[in-house]
């Protein structure tokens, strides 16, 4: 009923009296007052007057399913979609839905983590709804030897959604971070269940600064958020709805690999490359300088002597950049 409401409220031309909306749905009066307090507290703004009735004033900038399943329009992505208040982690989440059976595509997003990971075992800050903190589960066509190209192929996506979405001009930070300048905005965690020759399942993980306005001291000068960015508040439902569009066009008609056409889409956008770069080889922190990004995803770097080698996981610092 709540969805119906909205929806008689979203095309009505001003206010629309209770009694009207009460004849159409076929409800009680106080129904509706019920249901249309319950929407304010989700976050809709809805003005009432005792002779006209209700009138919309604006949609919630939280995550929302009703303004999710309205903005969305895509074939498989988010189709089933779990939207939660609270949650550990989405990707802990959505690998239990990968163990029972769930379809590829298949989306968990919720308002606030309290166990949010990040990349290399850390914590990442996922407080109510002060950003987009989703997980989608895929079951691609492929090996674990072939699978490299899945997170540089939705960090891709992401940048191009918050791009247009936003009118920003975000970067990636190899290999998946999006990035404002020299702070990190989006970061990507993506996690595998395989048999030696075949991925049963991936989960990736996405979490993205919307609505902070400041962050904690230790972080602060690495970290920004879309609100600090553009100066005004995300709809979160609606970038929500954006990026998995952006997603599900990338991965679809790449069957989640890198080919000649995303790869120098995601060259063109990769903030690293072309500059000084150190890393861990051996326990050792060496030097390099990033040059290209090859067709498994892997960076290319010069080395001060001169040679080149490829770089697969693990942290890379870039002068420059957090
Ligand atoms: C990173 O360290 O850069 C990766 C951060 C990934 C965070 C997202 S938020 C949604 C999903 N659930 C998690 O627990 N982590 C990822």
């Amino acid at each position: 009923m709540k969805t119906k409401i909205i929806n008689i409220l979203k095309n009505a031309d001003g206010y629309v009296s209770g009694q009207e909306l009460s004849d159409t749905l076929g409800v009680s009066r106080t129904a509706v007052w019920k249901a249309i307090n319950s929407l304010r507290e989700s976050g809709y703004e809805i003005k009432s007057s005792t002779n006209k009735g209700y009138m919309l004033n604006s949609v919630p900038f939280v995550i929302n399913e009703n303004e999710i399943k309205d903005n969305l329009h895509t074939r498989i992505f988010g189709k089933d979609i779990f939207i939660l208040d609270s949650v550990d982690s989405t990707n802990t989440y959505a690998k239990e839905l990968g163990a029972k059976g769930y379809k590829s595509g298949t989306v968990v997003v919720a308002r606030e983590q309290t166990n949010g990971k990040g990349r290399l075992g850390r914590e990442w800050v996922s407080q109510k709804d002060g950003g987009i903190w989703f997980s989608v589960l895929l079951r691609p066509d492929l090996s674990p030897m072939e699978i490299s190209g899945v997170t540089p192929l939705a960090g891709l996506a992401v940048c191009k959604a918050i791009n247009q979405y936003c009118s920003l001009n975000c970067k990636i930070k190899w290999p998946n971070d999006v990035i404002i300048g020299n702070k990190k905005l989006v970061g990507i965690l993506t996690e595998m269940v395989a048999e030696f020759d075949a991925v049963e399942y991936i989960v990736i993980g996405i979490g993205i600064n919307c609505n902070f306005s400041s962050f904690s001291e230790d972080i602060q000068n690495k970290a920004t958020s879309l609100s600090i960015e553009t100066g005004s508040k995300i709809n979160q439902s609606k970038l929500l709805a954006k990026i998995l569009e952006c997603m599900e066009k990338e991965m679809l008609s790449s069957g989640c690999k890198l080919n000649t056409v995303n790869l120098q889409e995601y060259t063109k956008l990769c903030a690293t490359i072309g500059r000084k770069i150190s890393f861990f080889r051996a326990n050792n922190k060496v030097s390099a300088v990033a040059m290209d990004i090859d067709q498994s995803g892997e960076l290319i770097v010069m080395m001060n002597d001169g040679t080149t080698c490829n770089i697969n996981a693990g942290e890379v610092t870039v002068q420059g950049i957090y």
